[in-house]
């Protein structure tokens, strides 16, 4: 991803098969199924983003589905990312939850389909095959032109490994937790160098990091706020940012990051600070119902 050559929301980064994603997507985790996902949707389209994040597990992908189609805007001017859940690994099962995601969405094809979770070693002695399986259901609906792109998420090399050993279809995204305070960068230079592009989750620490003093002081240099700066700061990394609101105003602020530069100087500063704001989200820390899958 250049940063030189993004001004706007809908400006793109290019994956490794040639599909362009626009380089800030909008957030739905935590947003709550009903009216509020469908209208937040409908005002993030409105407010100018055009890439719209969101998962089986976030339990909204139907609100999610009608706030595009009230948006009004074209389905080819979208780019639409969900995600694969843990309890649906395996090739059969996984083709399943991909067309049962779209049904849910009201979409005849997706942009982009991910991997929610690694299956890990500590959940099956099998992790290697049962990822693979899975894998090659992701490989299908692409063949079957049902998903125009697939990646990962949460994925460390030891997981992506096996994928690009052996996968038709490489990976051609890694989306991570990603913010100041927790940036995992081995994770993100690894995936980068395998020519993935890496996407990342609470690019604002879920909103925990925004009251750092640390932070209000760089993004004050800048007339910034600290989610602005946040933002910017994944950017300037070649990371696009999936930030979260669902407030109205907060939204379009989240998308003013391309009045400004952040110097390398500071660049330095966010990447080397002490962790904090991380989410404890960890791969062997696999979500509970990850279990149920055995
Ligand atoms: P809200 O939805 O009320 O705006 P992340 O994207 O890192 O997961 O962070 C999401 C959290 O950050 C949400 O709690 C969201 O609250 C909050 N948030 C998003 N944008 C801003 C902003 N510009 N200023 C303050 N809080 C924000």
């Amino acid at each position: 991803m250049d940063i030189n050559s993004l001004h706007s929301l809908t400006d793109c980064a290019v994956l490794a098969n040639g599909v362009k994603i626009p380089c800030i997507g909008y957030g739905t985790w935590q947003t709550p199924d009903g009216e509020i996902a469908e209208n937040c949707v409908k005002n993030a389209i409105e407010a100018g983003y055009r890439h719209i994040d969101t998962a089986f597990a976030y339990g909204n992908e139907q609100s999610v589905g009608r706030g595009i189609k009230r948006s009004g805007v074209k389905r080819e001017d979208l780019f639409i990312t969900t995600k694969h859940w843990v309890t649906e690994r395996g090739y059969a099962k996984t083709v399943a939850a991909a067309e049962t995601s779209l049904q849910n969405l009201g979409l005849d094809y997706l942009d982009l389909y991910l991997v929610h979770w690694p299956c890990v070693s500590k959940i099956s002695p099998d992790w290697e095959e049962i990822n693979l399986d899975t894998w090659r259901g992701f490989e299908k609906m692409v063949k079957d032109g049902k998903i125009r792109a697939i990646g990962v998420s949460n994925y460390q090399p030891k997981h992506l490994e096996i994928l690009l050993n052996n996968a038709e279809i490489k990976p051609m995204v890694n989306q991570l937790e990603f913010h100041p305070g927790y940036i995992q960068l081995e994770n993100v230079l690894y995936a980068q160098s395998h020519g993935m592009l890496v996407e990342c989750w609470s690019p604002l620490g879920n909103g925990a990091i925004l009251s750092d003093e640390r932070l209000k002081n760089i993004a004050a240099k800048y007339s910034k706020s600290v989610a602005q700066l946040c933002i910017r700061f994944a950017l300037q990394n070649g990371v696009l940012p999936i930030p979260k609101s669902t407030n109205a105003d907060r939204m379009k602020a989240n998308a003013e990051v391309f009045d400004f530069e952040i110097s390398a100087d500071d660049m330095d500063t966010l990447k080397n600070l002490p962790v904090f704001g991380f989410s404890n989200f960890l791969p062997e820390d696999a979500p509970a119902d990850a279990l149920a899958n055995e």
